[in-house]
């Protein structure tokens, strides 16, 4: 078993460590960790924030523990060579089209939410957002109009058998959990989102215990901050999944506990933390290295099928934060290599 560590920019490296240390602490036999270059950094040492042989590696590779790509430095490169673009690479070469992102909120952390704790403590959602089409992924291009004025322009898009495939995932997750189902669109302007919406409808007919709803992107956003324990699985296109999963972040208390899976119609998967690069605090061992330990459950589970090993990792996590263990973004002392020994102490 093979999984590439893509550990990328600012906080990345330092996160990814801890994650790996986690894993080796299983004592797994017959694991392979290959690190690959990734991000700004890749853009640096090659040229190019994906080089080939990083994109060899992920596909020769059974999962991808992936940790953050962004670097102040590359803003003002044209835009195919910035850091951002070696995850939607990745995503789109890979066909990573479904993204996977638990929200929960861990016991006695529910103070630590955006929200009162009591709304907050009821957070127990799955964002599946589509990954491979939408807005991004369109054709785009900033032109000059017959007048004069500059247009910058994205081309919008889901064809069929993409919304189709998304919402089986959508369906068979929900079918896993609480056995509901939230689509998210815009279908009241945007054609794109009608189409969407009628996909959904149809692909439910297949899917009779799942209880289907479906909500307007701006009524989801006030729903999520009103009443989120009123969703159990939630799926919708790309762009609105971007905004909606960071909002669910600030629900739940910290972006530093929160992980995600990126995955493909076969086994492979990327599995990276919800949180970007954190170049302000890059290289200061502050970072808390939880969300990217969580991905490399969700590696185990989703692309190596060892659901008890990623059982093991998730409850260590969850016993070092009962037991007090607190990174600086919830307020506490720890720093990133000493939660991953806490976390690595009680495996
Ligand atoms: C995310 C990020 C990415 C996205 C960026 C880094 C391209 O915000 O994974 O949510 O927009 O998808
Ligand atoms: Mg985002």
């Amino acid at each position: 078993m093979k999984i590439a560590v893509l550990a990328g920019d600012g906080i990345g490296p330092e996160v990814t460590r801890e994650a790996v240390r986690v894993l080796e602490a299983l004592g797994l036999a017959g694991l392979e960790l290959v690190e690959g270059d990734v991000g700004g950094m890749a853009y640096k040492k090659h040229g190019h924030p994906l080089p080939a042989a990083t994109l060899d590696l992920a596909r020769a590779s059974d999962g991808i523990l992936f940790g953050a790509v962004g670097d102040p430095d590359c803003d003002n490169l044209e835009r195919h060579l910035r850091p951002e673009q070696a995850i939607l690479g990745l995503r789109k070469e890979l066909g990573l089209f479904a993204n996977l992102r638990p929200a929960r909120v861990f016991a006695g952390l529910e103070d630590f939410s955006a929200l009162r704790p009591e709304v907050a403590g009821a957070i127990d959602l799955l964002i599946v957002r589509e990954l491979n089409g939408d807005v991004y992924f369109g054709e785009k291009g900033i032109r000059t109009l017959p007048d004069g004025r500059r247009q910058g322009w994205d081309m919008m898009s889901y064809a069929e058998d993409e919304v189709r495939r998304i919402a089986h995932v959508a369906f068979r997750a929900a079918q896993g959990r609480n056995g509901k189902l939230c689509s998210v669109d815009k279908a009241n302007v945007l054609e794109t989102f009608q189409l969407w919406r009628d996909v959904v409808t149809e692909v439910a007919a297949e899917y009779p215990d799942v209880e289907l709803s479906h909500m307007y992107v701006d009524n989801a956003a006030m729903q999520l901050v009103r009443n989120p324990g009123q969703f159990d699985v939630v799926v919708t296109g790309n762009m609105f999944g971007d905004i909606l999963s960071d909002q669910a972040s600030m629900c739940v208390g910290s972006i530093g506990l929160l992980a995600s899976a990126s995955l493909s119609e076969g086994k492979l998967g990327l599995y990276e933390p919800i949180h970007g690069s954190a170049p302000d605090i890059a290289g200061k061992g502050l970072a808390n290295p939880m969300a990217t330990v969580l991905s490399a459950a969700m590696l185990l589970r989703h692309s190596l099928g060892m659901e008890d090993q990623a059982a093991r990792i998730e409850a260590a996590v969850a016993r070092a934060l009962a037991d007090g263990v607190r990174g600086a973004d919830l307020g506490g002392s720890h720093g990133t290599a000493l939660i991953g020994d806490a976390i690595v102490e009680r495996l």
